[in-house]
C-alpha cells in the first residue's frame, strides 16, 4: 500500500509541477482579449439563430479590414485560412453578407466600435421586425420587400444561423484592436501573398453553446437527466411586465373602464449583455414614466371617488422576441386572468394608446420631432378622433400629430391584441393608437443594436441636483435660465410626456386641465442617465429598497435591456417598477414594520430609501406580472405553430478571446505528430500497469489501482 501511495503522490507532484511551467508558456504564447461581448444562440419553435463556435473555440488567422479592398483580397486571393475577420462596424454591413457566403474561409468575426467614424446605420434586426408574430392587415415583408419596410437597414442577422462566432469590442476596448494590429503588421502583412507554411497572428474565439436545432429539442434535452445530473441546455426568455393604475382596481370598484397605456421596457442586439436601446425603447419608457407621473400629480389618487374612468399603464417586457410581454398580457386577459387581484374584461379596455418608438428622430438638430399616430381603421372611431384632437390641442405650437389610418401599422404590442382579439380589433370596440416619431422606415438607424446608445439620441447630462423633498425645476424655468434649449431631447421629451399627461386628464376628467403641473426636463435627464448611462444615479438610488445593511453601490453602467432567461428577474424592468411606485405613489409617515404590515385593498406598500435616503413607506398600485410566452405555461402547446412566441436562449459555460502567433505548419505538424505519439504511449503503459498492477505494487489488491476513480484521474491528466 506504501508504495503506491508514494507512485500516487509523485504522478501528482510531476503533474503540477508541469502544470506550472505550462501556465507560465501559456502566458508567454497567449495573450486574452478583454471586455468582449460574444454573439450567442437563441432558439425558437423551429429554428436556431445566433452563433457558436466549436467545444474548442474557432481558431482563425487574423485579417484586418481597414479598406474594402482588404475584403477582396481575402475572399479571392487568402491561402492560409481559416480567417478571423478584424471588422469595424464602420464596415459590418457592407461585407457581412460576402463573407457569410463563403463561411468556409471564416473562422469567425471580432467586431470593433470605429473609433474615428461611427457608422451611418447598424442594425442586426430584420428588416421587418417581429414579422412572423404580426397581425392581420401587415404587408411588410423580409423575403420579398416591397412597400414599406419598417427597419430598412437591417441585415436580419439576429435572426438567421450564423456559422462563426462573431465577438464586439466596444470603443472603450480599443486598445486590444491596436494589440492585435501590432502583432497582424509584424507578422501577417509582410509577403501577404506567401502566408501559408509561415509564423501567423492569429485569434481564438471561444462561445460554445450547448443547444442546438429548435426550442422542442432543447427543452426535450433538458428535461431529460443523464447518469443523475439533470442537462440543462436551454431557458425559455421572459422577465416581468409592469403595471400601474392611476386609481386602485379592486373587483367592486366602480372606474371599471380603462384607457389602456403601454410602451415596451426591453431591447435586443446580437451580442450578450449590450442592448442599450436608447432610441428603440428608452426613450419611450421614460416619456411613459414621467407622463404617469404628471398624471398621478393632476389627479390625486384620494379622489378616485369622483372619477368614473381609470388609466391602466402597463410596461412590456420581451417585446423584441415576438412580443412575449404584450402576448401574455392579452392571452391572460382573454383568460380572464389580468391583472391577477382585479381581472380585466377585453372591452373594458376604451382605448389603447402604445407610446411606440419615438427616438430615431431626437438627434435632429431642429425643433422639428414629427409624431405620428397610426390607427389600423379606416371608418371613424370616435374614441380615436377624440384623442386626437385633445391630444392635438395639447401640443406646442408648430407641433402637429399627423393620423395614419392603415392597418399596415409598425411592430408594436397592438399586433399581439389585435391577433388575440381580432373580433374586437377589428370591429373598433377596443380602439387602438400608436405613437411614433417616423411615418414609413424607422427613423432610428440602429434599431436593437449594440449602437443605439445615449448618442443616437444626442442625449447630455445636465447634472442637476434633487433636493431631499424629490421636487424636479419646471422646464419653462430651465430653458429661461440657459441650462436647456427648445431642442434639447430633453426638453423635447418633457413636452411630449405633458401633452399625453394632459391629453389623459382631459380624457378621464371630462374637461381640459387648467393646472401647472408639467413634466419637467429635469427629471427627463436624470431618468435617462439612469437608463443609459449609469446604474449609479440619482433616481435609482432612492427608488432602491431601504434596507438596514451597507449594500454596495450600483454599478456605474446602464443595465442591460435584454429581457434575459425566466429564471430571474432582470435589474431595468425592477427599476422601472420602484421608479414608477416612487414618482407615482402616496408617501405614509410610518415606519418600515408598520410600512409591511398595512393591507389596504387595491394598494400595496414599498418602503424605498426616498429623496432623503431616510426611508419611506410608498403606498401604490404598481405591481409586476409575468412576462413569460404562454407557449411555455399553455400543456402541449405545438412549438411549430407559430402562435405564441418560442423564443430560447442557449446555455453556455464561458466566453473569451485570446490572441496569439500560431506557429507555422510544418512545427505544427511535427508537435502533433509528437503529441498523438506521446498518448498512445501513454495509453500503452496505462494498459500495462493495469495488467501488472500486482507485479509493481507488492501491496496492491490486484487489478483495482487503476480503476480506482482518483487514481485513473490522475493517470488520465499524465499527458496534459
Ligand atoms: C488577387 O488575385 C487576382 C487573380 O486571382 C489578381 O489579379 C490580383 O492581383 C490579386 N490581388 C492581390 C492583392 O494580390
Ligand atoms: C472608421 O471609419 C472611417 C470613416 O468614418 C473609415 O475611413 C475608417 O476606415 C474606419 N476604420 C476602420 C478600422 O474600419
Ligand atoms: C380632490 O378632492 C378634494 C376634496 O374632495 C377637492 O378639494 C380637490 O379640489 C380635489 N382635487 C382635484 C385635483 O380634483
Ligand atoms: C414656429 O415656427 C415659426 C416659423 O417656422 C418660428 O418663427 C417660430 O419661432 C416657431 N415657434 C416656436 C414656439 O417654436
Ligand atoms: C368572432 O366573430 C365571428 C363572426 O362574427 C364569430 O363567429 C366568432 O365566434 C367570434 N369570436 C369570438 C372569440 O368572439
Ligand atoms: C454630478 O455632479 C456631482 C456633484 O454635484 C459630481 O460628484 C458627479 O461626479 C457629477 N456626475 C457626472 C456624471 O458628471
Ligand atoms: C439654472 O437654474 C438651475 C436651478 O435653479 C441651476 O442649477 C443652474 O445652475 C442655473 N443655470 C444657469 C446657467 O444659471
Ligand atoms: C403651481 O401652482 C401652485 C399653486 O397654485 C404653486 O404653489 C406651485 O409652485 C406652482 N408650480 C409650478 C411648477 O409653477
Ligand atoms: C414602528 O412604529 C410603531 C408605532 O408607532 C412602534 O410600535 C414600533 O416599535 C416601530 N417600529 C420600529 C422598528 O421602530
Ligand atoms: C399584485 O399581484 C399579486 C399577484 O401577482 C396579487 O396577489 C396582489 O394582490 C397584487 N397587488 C396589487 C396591489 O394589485
Ligand atoms: C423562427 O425563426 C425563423 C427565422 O427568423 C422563422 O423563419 C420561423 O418562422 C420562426 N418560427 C416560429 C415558430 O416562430
Amino acid at each position: 500500500m506504501a508504495t503506491s501511495n508514494y507512485l500516487v503522490l509523485l504522478l501528482i507532484f510531476s503533474c503540477f509541477c508541469r502544470y506550472g511551467n505550462l501556465q507560465r508558456l501559456h502566458e508567454k504564447i497567449y495573450s486574452s482579449i478583454e471586455g468582449g461581448a460574444a454573439c450567442f444562440r437563441r432558439l425558437n419553435g423551429t429554428h436556431q439563430t445566433g452563433c457558436s463556435s466549436g467545444d474548442n473555440g474557432a481558431v482563425g488567422v487574423v485579417h484586418m479590414i481597414k479598406e474594402m479592398s482588404d475584403v477582396q483580397w481575402l475572399l479571392q486571393n487568402a491561402t492560409a485560412g481559416p480567417y478571423m475577420v478584424i471588422l469595424s462596424t464602420h464596415y459590418f454591413s457592407d461585407v457581412i453578407e460576402k463573407i457569410l457566403e463563403k463561411p468556409e474561409i471564416i473562422a469567425g468575426i471580432l467586431l470593433h466600435d470605429n473609433a474615428t467614424g461611427s457608422s451611418a446605420s447598424f442594425s442586426q434586426e430584420s428588416k421587418c421586425p417581429n414579422e412572423y408574430s404580426s397581425a392581420y392587415g401587415s404587408s411588410c415583408s423580409s423575403t420579398s420587400p416591397v412597400g414599406i419596410t419598417w427597419n430598412d437597414k437591417g441585415t436580419g442577422l439576429l435572426r438567421r444561423d450564423i456559422p462563426f462566432p462573431i465577438f464586439y469590442l466596444p470603443i472603450s476596448r480599443s486598445l486590444e484592436i491596436d494589440k492585435i494590429d501590432q502583432c497582424y503588421k509584424r507578422y501577417n502583412v509582410i509577403d501577404q501573398a506567401n502566408q501559408k507554411g509561415r509564423p501567423l497572428c492569429s485569434v481564438q474565439l471561444h462561445s460554445f453553446m450547448f443547444a442546438a436545432v429548435d426550442t422542442e429539442v432543447c427543452l426535450r434535452r433538458s428535461t431529460s437527466t443523464t447518469l443523475l445530473t439533470p442537462t440543462k441546455v436551454c431557458d425559455p426568455l421572459g422577465d416581468h411586465n409592469i403595471y400601474y393604475s392611476l386609481f386602485p382596481r379592486t373587483k367592486d370598484n366602480k372606474n371599471k373602464e380603462v384607457t389602456l397605456v403601454t410602451a415596451r421596457i426591453d431591447a435586443a442586439s446580437l451580442f450578450d449583455g449590450v442592448a442599450p436601446g436608447a432610441a428603440s425603447s428608452v426613450v419611450g419608457m421614460v416619456t411613459f414614466l414621467t407622463a404617469a407621473a404628471a398624471l398621478s400629480q393632476m389627479i390625486p389618487v384620494k379622489n378616485a371617488s369622483s372619477y368614473g374612468q381609470n388609466v391602466l399603464w402597463t410596461l412590456f417586457n420581451g417585446e423584441a422576441f415576438d412580443y412575449i410581454g404584450s402576448q401574455r398580457v392579452a392571452y391572460d386577459i382573454k383568460m380572464g386572468a389580468w391583472p391577477p387581484a382585479a381581472p380585466l374584461s377585453v372591452l373594458d379596455i376604451r382605448l389603447h394608446v402604445e407610446v411606440g418608438q419615438i427616438g430615431g428622430a431626437l438627434s435632429r438638430f431642429d425643433n422639428t420631432w414629427p409624431l405620428y399616430a397610426f390607427t389600423p381603421y379606416i371608418g371613424d372611431i370616435p374614441a380615436i378622433a377624440e384623442f386626437l384632437n385633445i391630444f392635438g390641442s395639447n401640443l406646442r405650437p408648430n407641433k402637429t400629430i399627423s393620423p395614419d389610418y392603415s392597418s399596415n401599422i409598425p411592430p408594436s404590442s397592438l399586433h399581439s391584441f389585435r391577433r388575440i382579439f381580432r373580433n374586437e380589433t377589428e370591429s373598433g370596440a377596443l380602439p387602438e393608437v400608436l405613437l411614433t416619431d417616423f411615418k414609413a422606415t424607422f427613423s432610428n438607424m440602429f434599431y436593437n443594436s449594440a449602437l443605439d446608445d445615449y448618442d443616437n439620441i444626442d442625449f447630455k447630462y445636465r447634472n442637476i441636483t434633487i433636493d431631499n423633498k424629490g421636487t424636479f425645476i419646471p422646464t419653462d424655468t430651465l430653458v429661461a435660465n440657459g441650462t436647456f434649449k427648445e431642442v434639447d431631447s430633453q426638453v423635447k421629451i418633457a413636452r411630449l410626456a405633458t401633452t399625453l399627461a394632459r391629453t389623459l386628464y382631459h380624457k378621464v376628467a371630462g374637461k381640459e386641465y387648467t393646472g401647472n403641473v408639467s413634466v419637467s426636463a429635469h427629471l427627463v435627464d436624470e431618468m435617462l442617465y439612469c437608463f443609459l448611462k449609469s446604474q449609479a444615479c440619482r433616481l435609482i438610488q432612492a427608488a432602491e429598497y431601504a434596507s438596514s445593511g451597507t449594500e454596495e453601490k450600483p454599478p456605474e453602467r446602464p443595465a442591460p435591456l435584454y429581457v434575459g432567461v425566466a429564471a430571474w428577474a432582470s435589474t431595468a424592468p425592477v427599476f422601472a417598477g420602484h421608479l414608477l411606485a416612487l414618482l407615482t405613489g402616496t408617501p405614509l409617515p410610518v415606519n418600515r414594520t408598520e410600512c409591511y404590515d398595512m393591507s389596504v385593498p387595491g394598494f400595496s406598500q414599498y418602503y424605498l430609501k426616498g429623496w432623503d435616503h431616510n426611508g419611506v413607506c410608498i403606498q401604490t398600485t404598481m405591481n409586476m406580472s409575468a412576462a413569460i410566452s404562454p407557449a411555455f405555461t399553455i400543456p402541449n402547446y405545438n412549438m411549430k405553430s407559430g402562435e405564441y412566441s418560442t423564443w430560447t436562449e442557449s446555455v453556455w459555460q464561458t466566453m473569451w478571446a485570446r490572441m496569439f502567433v500560431a506557429s507555422s505548419g510544418v512545427g505544427a505538424r511535427v508537435a502533433a505528430v509528437c503529441g498523438a505519439l506521446a498518448t498512445l504511449l501513454a495509453g500503452l503503459l496505462t494498459y500495462w500497469l493495469q495488467k501488472h498492477a500486482a507485479r509493481i505494487f507488492i501491496d496492491a489488491p490486484a487489478q483495482s489501482i487503476v480503476n480506482d476513480d482518483a487514481a485513473s484521474g490522475i493517470l488520465r491528466t499524465v499527458n496534459c
